[in-house]
């Protein structure tokens, strides 16, 4: 982990940008992405980045680049991912509330498949397609109901869910699919949630959707790709486990149907390749309880608020003394900001800068302005010695940019 971040670069980094600034290790991302490439190489699978993982165009370009595609959640999702190079045939469009505007923005781009998730979004996308004369490749969002023991925010697979549709209602929206000279079946879908650290949960819900296939296809309905959604887990603090149980999972299974395997893994990629550079502020004692205010705050990063994420905090410069717990927190106003709590650390100097790992994953692209604050800046980190500023830090001007009087 410390290696994709070298403390005295990051300094450097930090002195030129200022903080709270998010740095990304471009090594990283791409050794993630081979990962997967290599592990699942016997099966040509498509792998698309969840662009909501982060969806900053240096990332989005350097993974385009090296021939990954897209899952996108909304026109503006699209609309990055198309900037950034993404063959529209590469890119798939999922999420419950799709409006008609946005459906029609995917159909004239040329995307792979749009994912339904219920029937009157069916409908309205055949409205659209009709409306465009085109036909439209579909893929329906199918709720497994299998329990994927993860945080209940981020738990998707289970009936229960606003998410997909049951294998009933699955098989009805297909048949309807096939039938209509504007919707074309192209794909089934899952996903089960994220943060998912074992391939259990996968493999029940594989021979699922595996066996629902087959019966669509027994009816003349054959779809082309397999799609297993993303989710598999890092935890904070760690690298990207193997992802080869896996691969030995979802391959097979879509090679016997005879269909292309679809991945839409976005944290797996990019959460460990990336760290949140925050300055030490102040130091106080509040009863039992010692606190590090930080320039970096909720507004930063919201995972540790949100969903009690537990990122650790690596300081750029080892102090002496003994290790206390901290409670690393920002300036905003709520008590629950942190972005850490309980960190052991030796006491830190007012304007070192600490490390929040794995933050690469929704880290900036769930970042606000709350309180008023300008988000960070971005930092590719290229070499040993190299960087560049990916995103420019927001100033007051950004803040009003879009008000009127
Ligand atoms: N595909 C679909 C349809 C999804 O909904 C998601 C994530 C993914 C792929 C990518 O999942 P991943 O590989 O990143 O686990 N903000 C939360 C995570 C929300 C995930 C939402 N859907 C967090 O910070 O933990």
């Amino acid at each position: 982990m410390k290696n994709a971040f070298p403390a005295e670069l990051v300094k450097k980094i930090t002195a030129k940008t200022g903080t709270p600034v998010y740095v990304y290790s471009r090594a990283r991302i791409l050794r993630n992405l081979a990962a997967y490439q290599k592990a699942f190489a016997a099966y040509k699978p498509l792998i698309c980045y969840a662009m909501k993982a982060n969806s900053s165009g240096a990332v989005a370009r350097l993974l385009a680049g090296n021939g990954a595609g897209a899952d996108v959640v909304s026109g503006g999702e699209l609309y990055r991912a198309l900037r950034a190079g993404f063959a529209p045939g590469k890119i798939i469009f999922s999420g419950v509330g799709k409006t008609p505007d946005e459906m029609a923005y995917a159909l004239r781009s040329g995307i792979l498949f749009i994912n339904v998730e219920s029937a009157e979004e069916l409908e309205t996308l055949e409205r659209v397609a009709a409306g465009l004369k085109l036909r439209a490749p579909v893929s329906v969002r199918i709720n497994p109901d299998v329990d994927p023991h993860t945080h209940k925010f981020i738990a998707t697979g289970k009936l229960g869910s606003k998410f997909g549709v049951d294998f009933r209602e699955a098989r009805r929206l297909y048949s309807r699919a096939a039938s209509s000279r504007s919707l074309k079946p192209a794909g089934v879908h899952f996903h089960l949630g994220s943060q998912l650290y074992s391939a259990g949960p996968y493999a029940l819900a594989i021979k699922a959707v595996a066996d629902f296939t087959r019966a669509l296809r027994a009816d003349g309905i054959c779809p082309e790709y397999f799609d297993i959604g993303g989710g598999w887990g890092v935890k904070e603090g760690r690298e990207l486990p193997p992802v080869d149980a896996l691969a030995g999972l979802a391959g097979p299974a879509a090679k016997s149907l005879g269909m292309k395997l679809i991945l839409e893994p976005g944290r797996s990629i990019v959460a460990d390749a990336g760290a949140l550079a925050v300055k030490v502020l102040y130091r106080k004692k509040s009863g039992p309880k010692n606190f590090i205010i930080t320039d970096g705050a909720m507004n930063d990063l919201i995972r540790p608020a949100f969903y009690g994420a537990r990122h650790p905090v690596l300081p750029l410069t080892e102090r002496p003394g003994k290790i206390a717990r901290y409670t690393v927190t920002g300036p905003v106003c709520e008590s629950g900001d942190f972005l850490a709590e309980g960190a052991g650390l030796a006491e830190p100097r007012r304007g070192d800068i600490l490390l929040v790992l794995s933050a690469g994953a929704y880290g900036f692209s769930m970042s606000s302005q709350y309180n008023s604050r300008p988000r960070a800046a971005e930092v590719m980190i290229t070499g040993p010695r190299s960087w560049r500023l990916i995103r420019a830090r927001e100033d007051y001007q950004d803040l009003v940019a879009k008000e009127l009087r």
